[in-house]
């Protein structure tokens, strides 16, 4: 049986509740093992790599970056979660962004992206940022809106783990 590594950073919960969820879908007859990034070690023996991370500035955030940028030779696909629309600019730009950040020696696999409610913390900060106020609204807008992945995200996630398995 082919082993994938889901190797996840969440801050608030969003993204670890896709994983879970989404493997939760998939059932039995499946060797997936859930990890944190941070106690995630050598990770030779998976077959596939699945980083799952929150969206930070329009990418992975820091943590998942960095792993990310170190796997070489490896079947790599993405899960990850955003507080803006995947159809608004600000996603669409995110939708370029995230293939990139798999070296070329890798099989890039593809990803999906799911919506994850805005820390209400980081949104009544938002106002206090030095930014041009036309962002602010922008992203104030955003935050406001957002809501945590749905149960279609869940299965679209399940789906396209199961697709890339049958793959490898
Ligand atoms: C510091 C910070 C930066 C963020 N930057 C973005 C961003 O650029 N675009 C976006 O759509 N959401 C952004 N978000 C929202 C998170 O990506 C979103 O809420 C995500 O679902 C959080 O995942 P988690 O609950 O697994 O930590 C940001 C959140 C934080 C805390």
């Amino acid at each position: 049986m082919k082993k994938v590594l889901i190797t996840y950073s969440s801050k608030t919960g969003n993204t670890k509740k896709l994983v879970t969820e989404a493997v939760a879908l998939l059932g039995e007859g499946y060797d997936i093992d859930i990890k944190t990034i941070k106690e995630t070690g050598d990770y030779d023996e998976y077959d596939l790599i699945v980083p799952a991370f929150w969206i930070d500035k329009g990418t992975a955030n820091k943590e998942a970056k960095k792993f990310i940028e170190k796997i070489r030779n490896k079947n790599v696909g993405f899960l990850a979660t955003l507080g803006a629309s995947p159809d608004s600019e600000h996603g669409e730009k995110v939708k370029k962004n995230v293939p990139m950040l798999s070296h070329e020696s890798n099989n890039y696999m593809g990803f999906v992206l799911a919506r994850g409610k805005v820390d209400p913390k980081l949104t009544a900060r938002l106002k206090f940022l030095p930014l041009p106020s036309s962002i602010k609204d922008q992203m104030y807008e955003a935050s406001i809106s957002s809501r945590e992945p749905n149960e279609a995200e869940f299965k679209e996630a399940a789906e396209f783990l199961k697709s890339a398995i049958e793959k490898l």
